[in-house]
């Protein structure tokens, strides 16, 4: 399933919006699906990415009591979703209810991946210091909520570039560790705060990372798509 390295983040405010921009890919990606465009398109762009032969991860950063986001992944399986995740900080129970939500909403099929996000890469050690009152590093927290995400059966973990070897550590070699807070070495960092390049998350053990506007903003699309997967097989 994991045959491309890059995953398209397809933040655009409407479903023509993203289906437009996905037009100039001819070959099969993984795309990202957020909050902007879902709850602007609706569980229909599922779909219409599908029909497009490419992939979707469906990033809604699921966070509830374990029974509503039970019910909530059994749909989003539902919906034809390759990969889906949610906020490791809901805890084991909402992470072992996740898991069981997408099993039966998968209906015998094989359920999406399911990763956890550990700590967002716009947070860095001040805001969970002085913020949220975790009184330790992101990379400390992250190798924390990455036991506990192996531990409640999930497949991997979202974390910056920075706590990628953290992820592997925590959950091993197949344990995915997927990275947002991806900028070429010539872009801005725009709210992103523990940001890196491709090739430095490819070389910390990230196995799949997610480019949004250094993808999505370029000047030539497909040519950032290119340059972001020559540098995760090297
Ligand atoms: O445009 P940019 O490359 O910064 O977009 C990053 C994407 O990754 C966004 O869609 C954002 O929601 C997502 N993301 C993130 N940090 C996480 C998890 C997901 O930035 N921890």
């Amino acid at each position: 399933m994991i045959d491309t390295r890059t995953i398209v983040a397809l933040d655009f405010p409407s479903g023509q919006k993203a289906l437009d921009f996905l037009k100039q890919f001819t070959h099969p990606i993984w795309a990202k699906v957020g909050m902007e465009l879902f709850y602007a398109a609706g569980p229909d762009i599922v779909s219409q990415i599908k029909a497009l032969g490419h992939r979707v991860f469906l990033d809604l950063k699921v966070n509830d009591i374990p029974n509503t986001v039970k019910g909530a992944m059994r749909d989003l399986a539902g919906y034809g979703a390759d990969m889906v995740d949610l906020m490791c900080l809901g805890g084991s129970a909402m992470m072992r209810a996740a898991i069981e939500g997408l099993a039966e909403g998968s209906k015998g099929k094989a359920r999406p991946l399911c990763l956890g996000v550990t700590v967002l890469t716009s947070l860095d050690e001040k805001a969970l210091r002085e913020e949220l009152n975790i009184g330790v590093s992101p990379l400390v927290e992250v190798e924390h909520l990455a036991r506990l995400a192996k531990d409640c059966g999930l497949d991997g973990c979202v974390c910056s570039p920075y706590e990628a070897g953290a992820v592997k550590r925590a959950g091993g070699s197949d344990f995915l560790a997927v990275t947002p807070g991806i900028r070429f070495a010539t872009d801005a960092k725009g709210d992103q705060k523990r940001v890196a390049t491709p090739g430095f998350a490819k070389a910390q053990g990230a196995d799949m990372i997610v480019v949004g506007r250094s993808i999505t903003s370029a000047a030539d699309p497909l040519a950032a798509y290119a340059e972001a997967e020559r540098e995760m097989e090297e």
